[in-house]
């Protein structure tokens, strides 16, 4: 029996290929960031040409940072997960470097159309349908290989990280099916068969459970494999892991309104997406207080070991986008803070904060496992890495956070008279210096990705030095 098992080997391919594609789109989804950050900060920044103007290049610096770079990672991540937690290679092969390649090839697409300005006009959901079809047949693939893996695993217990990335898999695929529904005009041209304020919801109802499914479910599933593994001892309460579960996808699906308060959208609709997004608080906390707790009697470790670091940080700032979340959800808050930097500032306690920061961290844990070194090359470099991304992450959420509520303030200030005490342009104004402070926390954390980099070919380099690499067995026994 073991020496069956030991015959089989891993398929780590596909995974060194996300991991690195994942490094890869994180330089350029930053950067894309960097770059429309300066155009905020110097309107002619890139001027007179209009694929680089700033409308073109916001769509594709969140396509680049969610799918491209989060994308890449919850692959790379899933993939390397499920098989360690089944104790089972990845079901085909083939399949799998499909979705490889095809994640690819949307990826590029997207670099390609969105600049042109051919887009969907749906946030997050920007790409053109035959760019739609290619993401659907790639994401059956992966759902295929996923499952399939779960399905022929030897152990019979299913790892809760997996639960996570299944959910995320499962609901991406409805959301991407439902919210894509058009009428093609055109290679390059679509309308959609919603409309009005139906299409608002619609759009919405995917948008935030893209937040919550792509980029908070499939990283809770990164949090439960890489955290335990990192610190070397188990999840800190497997009952409450499977609470977090179901009240977290039992929850999400119903808070998607609060992106249209105060809009045509009927007053109750508004109204339940702000409980929900309410009663999301519990859950959102429940899970990071697990992963951290996973720590107790080893808090020590956090001194000395840089890729734990990321980990854990990267919790607390999921705890502290999923505790303003739901106070941005209350509609009097939201009459502040929407149109606002806030909102901005919000998303990047989340995006910059949670998701980039889980990533690298997972990354770095996998690196010199997948590039067949001992260890990453410069463990002092991490450690640089990751005092330049929170400090940069720090220096953007805390600037939009200030210059959101004074833009809500200014806008909504009176004179005695009943006359506006501010013209809009004032306001604008007055968020430069915040808007300065953003690009700087931006360098920042872009600097640590070529950090990254860099640490990551010497790594290589190691494994270049060594004798040839043995495939790594699956393990005899659970
Ligand atoms: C170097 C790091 C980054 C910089 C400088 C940056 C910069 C920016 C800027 C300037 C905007 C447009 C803001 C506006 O419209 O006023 C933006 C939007 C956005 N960014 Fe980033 N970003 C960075 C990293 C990330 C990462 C890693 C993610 C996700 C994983 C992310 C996700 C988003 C999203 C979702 C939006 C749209 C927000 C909305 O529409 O409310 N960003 N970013
Ligand atoms: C309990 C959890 C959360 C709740 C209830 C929540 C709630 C909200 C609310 C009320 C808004 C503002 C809507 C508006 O005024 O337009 C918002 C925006 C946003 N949030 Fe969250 N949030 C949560 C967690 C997160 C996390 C963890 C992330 C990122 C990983 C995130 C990403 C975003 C994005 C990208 C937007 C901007 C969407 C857009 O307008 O383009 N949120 N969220």
């Amino acid at each position: 029996m073991a020496t069956a098992m030991a015959a089989e080997t891993y398929n780590d391919k596909v995974v060194r290929q996300f991991a690195i594609a994942t490094l890869v789109w994180g330089i350029v989804g930053m950067l894309v960031g960097v770059v429309i950050a300066t155009q905020l900060y110097w309107p002619d920044f890139l001027g007179g040409i209009s694929w680089l103007s700033y409308g073109r290049l916001r769509p594709l610096h969140t396509n680049a940072v969610i799918f491209a770079f989060g994308g890449s990672a919850l692959f790379a991540t899933s993939y390397w997960c499920v098989q360690r937690t089944s104790h089972a290679r990845l079901f085909c092969d083939k399949l799998a470097a499909f979705t490889f390649w095809g994640w690819q090839a949307v990826i590029v697409a997207a670099v390609i159309t969105l600049p042109l300005g051919i887009t969907q006009s749906k946030e997050y959901a920007e790409l053109e349908w035959p760019i739609d079809l290619l993401i659907l047949a790639v994401w059956v693939s992966y759902a295929v290989v996923f499952f399939g893996t779960i399905v022929k695993r030897k152990i019979k217990h299913i790892y809760v990280a997996n639960w996570f990335f299944g959910a995320y898999i499962i609901t991406i695929a409805v959301l991407h099916i439902f919210n894509n529904i058009w009428i093609p005009a055109g290679l390059g041209k679509s309308y959609p068969v919603y409309s009005g304020a139906v299409d608002a919801m619609v759009q919405w109802w995917y948008g935030h459970n893209a937040v919550g499914f792509f980029l908070t479910a499939g990283f809770l599933g990164m949090m439960y494999y890489y955290v335990p593994k990192q610190v070397g001892r188990p999840i800190y309460s497997y009952r409450l892991s499977i609470v977090h579960f179901w009240a977290l996808i039992a929850v999400y699906m119903w808070a998607g309104p609060h992106h249209l308060q105060y809009t045509a959208l009927p007053d109750w609709v508004q109204s339940l997406g702000m409980v929900f997004s309410l009663i999301l608080l519990a859950p959102s906390w429940g899970g990071a207080i697990n992963g951290i707790m996973t720590l107790s009697g080893a808090w020590h470790r956090l001194r000395t070991d840089p890729i734990l670091k990321f980990l854990i940080v990267s919790l607390s700032f999921y705890m502290m986008a999923t505790f303003e979340g739901p106070m941005m959800s209350i509609k009097t808050v939201n009459a502040l803070s929407h149109y606002t930097d806030w909102t901005i500032g919000h998303v990047h306690a989340g995006a910059l904060g949670w998701v980039a920061m889980i990533t690298i961290g997972a990354m770095y844990a996998m690196y010199p496992q997948v590039l067949g070194a001992p260890q990453m090359y410069s463990i002092k470099a991490i450690d640089l890495h990751f005092w330049l991304h929170t400090i940069g992450v720090l220096l953007y959420a805390a600037a939009l956070w200030i210059a959101g509520v004074m833009q809500g303030l200014m806008w909504r200030a009176t004179n005695d008279d009943g006359t506006l005490t501010y013209t809009f342009v004032e306001s604008v104004a007055a968020s430069y210096p915040y808007y300065m402070i953003r690009l700087i926390g931006g360098l920042f954390a872009l600097a640590g990705m070529f950090i990254m980099a860099w640490n990551v070919w010497k790594t290589w380099a190691i494994n270049r030095s060594l004798p040839a690499p043995t495939p790594v067995p699956a393990p005899a026994s659970a």
